[in-house]
C-alpha cells in the first residue's frame, strides 16, 4: 500500500490508473479508523480496480469549540487497519495544501442540510459537501462509499453528487455496532469506562422505538417519549435532538411508517454520540 500526500501525485496516480481501464473506489475518512471503516474498504474492494481511502481531518467541517484539535489520530494503525482490508492507496493531504490562502469556494446542500446536525452544527455541513467535492475532483473514482451511521451526511452527499451531475456512484452502507450495540465511532474513543455503559442509551432508545412500530404504534409523539425516557434514564446523557424524519427528505412527520427515520444525537458527558434507524428495516 501506498501512502500519497500532494495532490498532484494523487492526481497523476488517479490519471494513470483511468487511462488503464482501472475503476477507482473512493473511501473517505478523517482517520482513526475502526470496523466501520473497514467494512467500506471491503466493499470499495470488490467494486473496483484500485481502492482509495483519503485521511484527512477536515477543519472546515468543525465548528467553533468543537472537537477539532483533540480529533484522535492514529497513522500506523490506519495504515494496518487499511492494508488488511484491501486498501491500495492511501491520500493523506495537508490542510494547508487543501485550503491553501486565499481558498474562498464552498459547495452548500441547501434543504436537507437544514434539520438534524445542520441545525445543530452551523456550517457542518458546508465543511463535508466541499471536502468531498475536492477528494471527488482529485481522486476522480467512479464509486465511493459512506456508512450510513452518518445518515443526514449520505443524504446530502447523494443529492450533492447528482444535483451537480458528478458521475460517481455514492453507496451508503450499513451501521457497524459492538457486541453490545454501540454504533462504532472514531469518537467512541474518548468515552470513559463509565461513559461507554452509558452511551448504550441511543442503540437502546433505537431498539424502544423499533419495538414499539413493531407492535403497532405510530404516534410519533409517543414514540417520541419513549426514545426521549430511554435516553433520559441515563443521568449523564444530554439529548441534542432525537426526531423522527422522512428517510428520503428529511422533513418532519407526525406518523411513522416503514422507512421513517429516527435520527440521534446525545452528549454524553463531553462528547457527541449520534445514531439512527429506519422503521420497519433490519438495519
Ligand atoms: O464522515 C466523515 O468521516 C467525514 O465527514 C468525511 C466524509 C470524510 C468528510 O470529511
Amino acid at each position: 500500500m501506498e501512502i500519497i500526500v500532494t495532490v498532484e501525485a494523487m492526481r497523476a496516480a488517479s490519471r494513470g490508473a483511468r487511462a488503464a481501464g482501472r475503476r477507482i473506489a473512493l473511501v473517505p475518512t478523517m482517520g482513526y479508523l475502526h470496523e466501520g471503516h473497514a467494512s467500506l474498504m471491503r466493499e470499495g474492494r470488490h467494486r473496483a480496480d484500485l481502492l482509495v481511502a483519503s485521511i484527512f481531518v477536515n477543519p472546515t467541517q468543525f465548528g467553533a469549540g468543537e472537537d477539532l484539535d483533540a480529533y484522535p489520530r492514529d497513522l500506523d494503525r490506519d495504515m494496518a487497519i487499511a492494508t488488511a482490508a484491501g486498501v491500495d492507496l492511501i491520500f493523506a493531504p495537508k490542510a494547508s495544501d487543501m485550503y491553501p490562502a486565499g481558498y474562498q469556494t464552498w459547495v452548500d446542500v441547501d434543504r436537507l442540510t437544514g434539520p438534524l446536525c445542520g441545525a445543530s452544527r452551523p456550517g457542518h455541513f458546508r465543511g463535508v459537501t466541499t471536502v468531498v467535492t475536492k477528494l471527488f475532483n482529485i481522486v476522480r473514482p467512479d464509486v465511493a462509499l459512506f456508512g450510513r451511521k452518518d445518515y443526514q451526511q449520505l443524504a446530502v452527499i447523494r443529492r450533492m453528487a447528482a444535483d451537480l451531475d458528478m458521475g460517481i456512484e455514492v453507496v451508503g452502507m450499513p451501521i457497524v455496532r459492538e457486541a453490545d450495540g454501540l454504533a462504532m465511532s472514531s469518537r467512541n474513543a474518548y468515552l470513559s469506562p463509565d461513559e461507554r455503559q452509558s452511551a448504550l442509551c441511543l442503540s437502546r432508545a433505537l431498539a424502544r422505538a423499533r419495538e414499539l412500530y413493531r407492535t403497532g404504534e405510530r404516534a410519533v409523539p409517543v414514540l417520541l417519549d419513549a426514545v426521549r425516557a430511554t435516553i433520559a434514564a441515563e443521568r449523564t446523557a444530554v439529548i441534542d435532538y432525537a426526531e423522527f424524519r422522512d428517510g428520503d427528505t428529511l422533513d418532519d412527520v407526525t406518523s411513522a411508517a416503514d422507512g421513517t427515520l429516527l435520527a440521534l444525537a446525545v452528549r454524553i458527558g463531553k462528547t457527541r454520540l449520534i445514531d439512527n434507524c429506519l422503521l420497519g428495516e433490519e438495519n
